[in-house]
């Protein structure tokens, strides 16, 4: 059977009904000064991106709706929102770029044992506030209703059997209970929900935060039209982010996903992994907090 935009040939091979040199052409016009990489990656980029357009008879219009589409991605993407990256990130692609970079590195034989990394996503803020051991993340005024009667407690012992969860704060970022990120939501002050945590002295860390709830890509951008274009659902089960840092060790961007949620099985960027579910268990005797939480991360040496 022949794809469309190829026909079959007398001998039964596929046979392109477009002008067959022209995707050669235009590899071919790449300068020998051209950067390594460019020069690796290019005549495979331009392979598949032209064969994706003959199998597919992409006519001008369809190409300019996609490109409108990017473009539109662009100019929603500022330092609070990656509109552009959301794309990426519905499409599987940041989920497939970190599967191939954790395979890299485990392939140079430093990745054994490190907790599986995960996306960063859209909507990371650095230079959130600093958190000493044991503090909240929660910034609203306490008799707000973004504060729910009793927060949750998110808190890892150094782990054993090799893993370690050493020097720095973690970076931990995460949406609130109503599923909006405070740069979405005016009613939540800046930063809120989003602390660079500090370790104790033996790597443990301990923080208060809010349960978190699960997501919706936001409706209002070209990620959002594209779900629902394709009858896709746009949740992502609930989550907490983090970078985790120490002195002599590989940064690990990764997410912990809270096991109970609806959408576990089918996140809408792909990015669940089984060593990332954790449980929320009741907390006791803790007035600030009604569940708990514990995670060990393990880094690899850099
Ligand atoms: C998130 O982690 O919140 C996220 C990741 C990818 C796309 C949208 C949101
Ligand atoms: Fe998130």
């Amino acid at each position: 059977m022949a794809l469309s935009g190829e026909e079959s040939g007398a001998d039964g091979a596929a046979k392109t009904k477009y002008d067959p040199e022209f995707t050669d052409r235009v590899i071919a016009a790449t300068g020998p000064k051209a950067h390594p990489r460019l020069k690796e990656i290019m005549p495979s980029l331009l392979r598949h991106l032209h064969g994706f357009a003959r199998d597919v008879d992409l006519t001008i219009a369809e190409l300019m709706i996609g490109i409108e589409m990017i473009n539109e991605a662009g100019r929603m993407s500022t330092d609070k929102r990656n509109e552009t990256g959301m794309l990426c990130d519905i499409l599987g692609l940041e989920t497939l770029a970190d599967e191939i970079s954790s395979k890299l590195l485990f392939d140079s034989g430093s990745f054994e044992a490190a907790t599986p990394s995960t996306v960063l996503g859209p909507f990371y803020r650095p230079n959130a506030p600093l958190i000493p051991y044991g503090g909240s993340i929660i910034y609203a005024a306490p008799d707000s209703p973004l504060v729910p009667p009793s927060g949750e407690m998110v808190d890892a012992p150094v782990g054993e059997g090799g893993e370690r969860f050493d020097g720095e704060a973690g970076r931990r970022r995460r949406a609130d209970a109503n599923g909006l990120y405070e740069q979405q939501d005016v009613a939540q002050p800046d930063m809120n929900l989003r602390g660079r945590l500090q370790t104790d002295e033996t790597g443990r860390y301990a923080v208060y935060c809010v349960r978190p709830s699960a997501y919706g890509i936001p409706p209002d951008g070209p990620s959002g039209r594209l779900l629902e274009l394709l009858d896709r659902h746009p949740y992502r089960p609930a989550h907490i982010h983090f970078v985790v840092t120490a002195p002599g060790f590989r940064a690990l961007t990764t997410q912990v996903f809270d096991r109970e949620d609806e959408h576990i099985l089918d996140d809408t960027v792909f990015a669940v992994k089984d060593e990332l579910l954790v449980s929320f268990e009741p907390r006791e005797g803790d007035d600030k907090a009604r569940w708990t939480v514990e995670y060990d991360f393990a880094l690899s040496e850099a």
